[in-house]
């Protein structure tokens, strides 16, 4: 059990990755909460998990708004007795243009990517020192390691994840907490077709961006949630006691170029 006695958090749980990844924490030991703004969705998982043996509970939040990103943490905590882990997996594509892009658009990508990212940390921090140290996970992106020429507003957000995670490895290795970041390539989730959907992508099916991805993808597929939860169970576990301030691509291969 590597998550015995664990108890955290994890943003954007209710599909994907982020759903993949409070599944398998809870199955390794941990008490996870389980964040999303699609409550019904929230509670179908925190079922899973409860009915597999194992602790979660579900709470329901609209993480645009930075009150309530700042207000999960402590709803966790009352929840669960304790914060040790935050998985802060929640991000949005934003545009795919940048010449006449929606403002709108950016303020949302950023909203998601940054501001509600940061917001959540903020409120999280002084509880996970309390716990007496712990781990703290972002989710970048392959375009937050490298230019992605179809998403730029999506890559500088990304990049920003990742910029802030390794600043904050320094800052809170005091406090003997570890900040990481996990950076997968294509995944095969509901956001994965959000990307070739945007109404100025050059691809516009689940096929064409299929297509199109598996054309610079090493290993000539796409991800299964599961294969990032994975990375993500051992960037917050012990097992990587010694890792902070590591953005690891899940990726294929595609940064490898
Ligand atoms: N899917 C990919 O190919 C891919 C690749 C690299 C990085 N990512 C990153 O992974 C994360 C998304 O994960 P996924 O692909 O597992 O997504 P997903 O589409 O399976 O799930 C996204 C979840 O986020 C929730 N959500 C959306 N907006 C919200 C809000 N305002 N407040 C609270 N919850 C909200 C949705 O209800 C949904 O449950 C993002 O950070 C994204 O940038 C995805």
């Amino acid at each position: 059990m590597r998550m015995k006695n664990r108890a955290g958090i994890v943003t954007a749980a209710a599909s994907g990755m982020g759903r993949a990844g409070a599944e398998m924490f809870a199955a390794e030991g941990a008490a996870v909460a389980v964040v999303d703004r699609d409550e019904a969705a929230a509670q179908e998982v925190v079922a899973g998990i409860e009915a597999a043996g194992g602790r979660a509970v579900a709470i329901s939040a609209d993480l645009r708004d930075v009150a309530a990103a700042k207000a999960i943490v402590a709803q966790a905590e009352e929840a669960l007795g304790r914060i040790d882990f935050l998985w802060n997996h929640l991000g949005h594509p934003g545009p795919g243009k940048v010449e006449g892009m929606a403002q709108e658009d950016l303020s949302l990508a950023f909203d998601l990517n940054l501001r509600s990212v940061m917001a959540t940390t903020e409120a999280a921090i002084p509880r996970i020192r309390a716990a007496g140290g712990g781990s703290i996970l972002y989710t970048s992106s392959t375009a937050g390691l490298i230019g992605s020429r179809y998403s730029p507003v999506y890559s500088a957000m990304k990049h920003g994840v990742i910029g802030f995670a390794k600043a904050l490895a320094l800052r809170l290795a005091d406090d003997n907490i570890r900040v990481n970041v996990v950076c997968p390539g294509p995944v095969m989730t509901p956001m994965f077709h959000t990307f070739g959907s945007r109404p100025d992508a050059a691809q516009k099916t689940l096929e064409e961006v299929t297509e199109a991805t598996l054309g610079v993808v090493p290993l000539k597929r796409v991800a299964e949630p599961r294969e990032i939860a994975a990375a993500a169970l051992f960037l917050l576990s012990d097992e990587a006691s010694f890792v902070t301030g590591a953005a690891l691509p899940v990726d294929g291969g595609i940064t490898a170029r």
